[in-house]
């Protein structure tokens, strides 16, 4: 990892209304953050469904508008800019790869549209072009004239990311992009997006809600919960010194330092009556969290740097965790 800034966030933010009429009123889905993702590296960014992963991942590519907030893309203040001359360079492989795909085009089509939207080729070259994609997402060539609905989900996933790198990108946004695939294609989808990663020198922002499989992609993580990044640093320094209370929940009981404090994966049916409303004052994890008391409650906690780019929101997360 370079220490060369690909894409720097500035207090983003991005509200939707809930609700209809003179009821509905603004929800922070993504409020405040402040993150840089650095030239070559995967940076995870992991919670639970609906705190905000698709939003920020959407909202930094400007698919959606933010509310407020910068976003710099190797240097350049893009917050505003013009997004067509850099959509090429920022992509986003999709959760969902048969949603993703056109039904009535074949393959090969869909794979050619970006490559034609990536630069002028001729015919030929877009020929070698289209079969040296296929055959870098591990797809042998007769797929180009299959339809999408002909695929299996991995082979389906595989077309999603040769259609993103055809434009040859730069930064790309993987959301959730093998979270609906069993568990053997999940493992194949991840080493090859690691070693196009390396070949190509591209830079990731990988967004699962599945610890497993962002600890082995990422480089860093940064977890999120109710819109606010909880805990931010190196895979290794957060897998093995974990400080959060709602990182340890997520990484459940294997991590626990000391089983007297396992109160959290121990509370029964926790995962039913979790408060997921925001509070009005203090931390947002204040509900489900066994420690909070009433500066957390009053008070929201300052995302600092504990040593070496771990940074964590957290009152109590010195005392509790070292
Ligand atoms: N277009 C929208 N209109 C209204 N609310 C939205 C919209 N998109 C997202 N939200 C809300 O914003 C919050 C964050 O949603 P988001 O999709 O970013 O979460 P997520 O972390 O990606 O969840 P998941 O893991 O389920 O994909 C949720 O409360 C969601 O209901
Ligand atoms: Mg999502």
């Amino acid at each position: 990892m370079s220490s060369e800034e690909m894409l720097v966030v500035k207090d983003l933010k991005k509200s939707f209304r809930h609700g209809k009429g003179k009821k509905s009123k603004p929800v922070p889905a993504v409020d405040d953050v402040s993150l840089t993702i650095y030239k070559g590296e995967t940076l995870g960014l992991m919670g639970e469904s609906g705190c905000g992963k698709t939003t920020f991942g959407r909202t930094v590519l400007r698919l959606i508008e933010p509310d407020s907030g910068e976003l710099y893309f190797k240097g350049e203040n893009i917050t505003k800019a013009n997004m067509r001359p850099l959509r090429r360079k920022m992509q986003i492989v999709f959760q969902d790869p048969m949603g993703s795909l056109d039904p009535r085009m074949r393959i090969g089509d869909i794979i050619l549209e970006g490559i034609n939207a990536g630069g002028t080729y001729s015919r030929q070259e877009q020929h070698d072009r289209l079969m040296e994609l296929i055959n870098k997402v591990g797809l042998s060539a007769e797929i180009a004239d299959r339809y999408p609905h002909e695929l299996s989900g991995g082979q389906q996933q595989r077309v999603g990311i040769a259609r993103a790198l055809a434009v040859q990108p730069e930064f790309l946004v993987c959301d959730e992009a093998v979270s609906a695939l069993d568990i053997s294609y999940q493992a194949q989808i991840i080493n090859l997006l690691r070693e196009i990663q390396e070949k190509d020198k591209l830079t990731y922002l990988f967004i699962s809600h599945d610890f497993s499989v962002v600890r082995y992609i990422s480089d860093r993580i940064c977890i999120m919960y109710l819109g606010k990044v909880m805990e931010l640093g190196k895979t290794s320094d957060i897998v093995s010194h974990p400080l959060h209370p709602y990182t340890h929940l997520l990484m459940s009981a294997i991590l626990y330092p000391d089983p007297s404090q396992r109160q959290i994966e121990d509370d029964p049916g926790e995962e039913e009556v979790a408060d997921l409303s925001i509070p009005e004052h203090g931390c947002r994890f204040q509900a489900r969290c066994p420690y909070a008391d009433d500066v957390c409650r009053k008070d929201m906690p300052e995302f600092k740097d504990y040593g070496e780019g771990h940074f964590c929101a957290c009152h109590k997360c010195r005392d509790i965790f070292g």
